[in-house]
């Protein structure tokens, strides 16, 4: 496992963290907490200190899940959660965090993030400097470590920028979802802000295991994800054709070499989401693999024969 520093803090996270939304079962299909709790324990057991959670997931029960599987090694895990776009009063957001803190088992969250900019799904906006001023008492009081933002734009993470510091941005980013690239990637950069890139195996396709025809189970969002519809997933396919033979000649599943992908970019760490232990050992592994300049100019032009058809919105879904 690699790991690295998280934005200006001293916080140390995995390069490979695991994502719990599964976790939470709303939105997914056929999620075991049994398996479930093996699967983070997997992630732990194979080098991954960090988890990434939210309070929205199943209405705390990734949350609780994640804190009971890992309760007895709290002092050696990073755990990373979340309040949602529509609690981000000040009152709100402090009323959300002890409810985290209890869910997750623990008396501190490393890392508290703003899940979604307020506004969004239609809700009311609060300006960030009020949700800011609950984030940075909350770190005062030693309940939150960090403050990190999701789902902003570079514009958006400025503005927060200004009432306290911001130590991550979690963006959709992929080889098959770049736009982050064309917005908030620079000033992350500049500004010693780490990226926790989300959907790095864009939701499972970029592990190659959904075929041409693949239908998914009601229930299951994924069927939302622009990815999945009919006018990019012939040349999503197209793009895997072309990505297998790279990933078998250096002898890692597709899953790993798009992992490997996120990890190249600078102050760069990938959320792996996953739902079984294998996957989870899988995933943390993908830290271990390094792709020559010559491979990653291949995949970039490879990424490209499906990002170049998307248009500018950020978000994946079409809810
Ligand atoms: N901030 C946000 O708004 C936001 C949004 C989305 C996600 N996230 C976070 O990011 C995490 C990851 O994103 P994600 O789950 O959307 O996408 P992802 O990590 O790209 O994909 C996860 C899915 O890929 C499949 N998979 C994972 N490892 C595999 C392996 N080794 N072999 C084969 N298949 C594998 C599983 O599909 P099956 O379930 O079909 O087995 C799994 O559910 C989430 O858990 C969450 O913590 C945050």
């Amino acid at each position: 496992m690699q790991f690295d520093t998280l934005g200006k803090s001293e916080l140390k996270i995995s390069s490979i963290i695991m994502g719990t939304w599964q976790a939470g079962k709303e939105m997914w299909v056929g999620i075991d907490d049994t398996q479930t709790t093996g699967a983070i324990r997997a992630a732990l057991d194979a080098g991954v200190t960090t988890f990434d959670t939210a309070e929205a997931y199943g209405k705390g029960h990734s949350e609780r899940i994640l804190g009971a599987a890992l309760s007895d090694v709290r002092d050696r895990v990073v755990l990373a959660t979340k309040v949602f776009a529509n609690r981000l009063k000040f009152d709100q957001v402090i009323e959300a965090c002890h409810k985290s803190l209890k869910n997750l088992k623990t008396d501190y969250i490393d890392l508290y993030q703003i899940h979604w900019p307020s506004g969004s799904f239609g809700g009311k906006k609060v300006p960030v400097e009020e949700t800011m001023a609950a984030m940075n008492k909350l770190k005062a009081q030693g309940k939150i470590r960090a403050i990190g933002m999701s789902n902003f734009s570079r514009v958006q993470l400025e503005e927060a920028a200004q009432f306290g510091p911001v130590d991550s941005l979690q963006p959709p980013y992929s080889l098959f979802w770049r736009h982050v690239e064309n917005d908030a990637m620079s000033y992350c950069v500049e500004n010693k802000i780490t990226i926790l890139a989300y959907s790095p195996m864009a939701q499972g396709l970029l592990t190659g295991k959904f075929g041409p025809n693949h239908q998914f189970q009601k229930g299951d969002h994924r069927s939302k994800n622009r990815l999945f519809q009919p006018e990019n997933y012939q040349r999503v396919q197209q793009a895997l054709t072309r990505l297998r033979p790279i990933a078998d000649n250096l002898g890692v599943s597709l899953g790993q070499l798009a992992l490997a992908w996120v990890l190249s970019h600078p102050r760069t760490c990938a959320i792996a989401g996953a739902r079984t232990a294998d996957q989870a050992a899988l995933n943390a592994a993908a830290a271990g693999v390094s792709l020559s300049e010559k491979v990653l100019r291949q995949m970039d032009e490879i990424g490209h024969l499906v990002t170049n058809y998307l248009d500018e919105n950020p978000v994946m879904w079409r809810f």
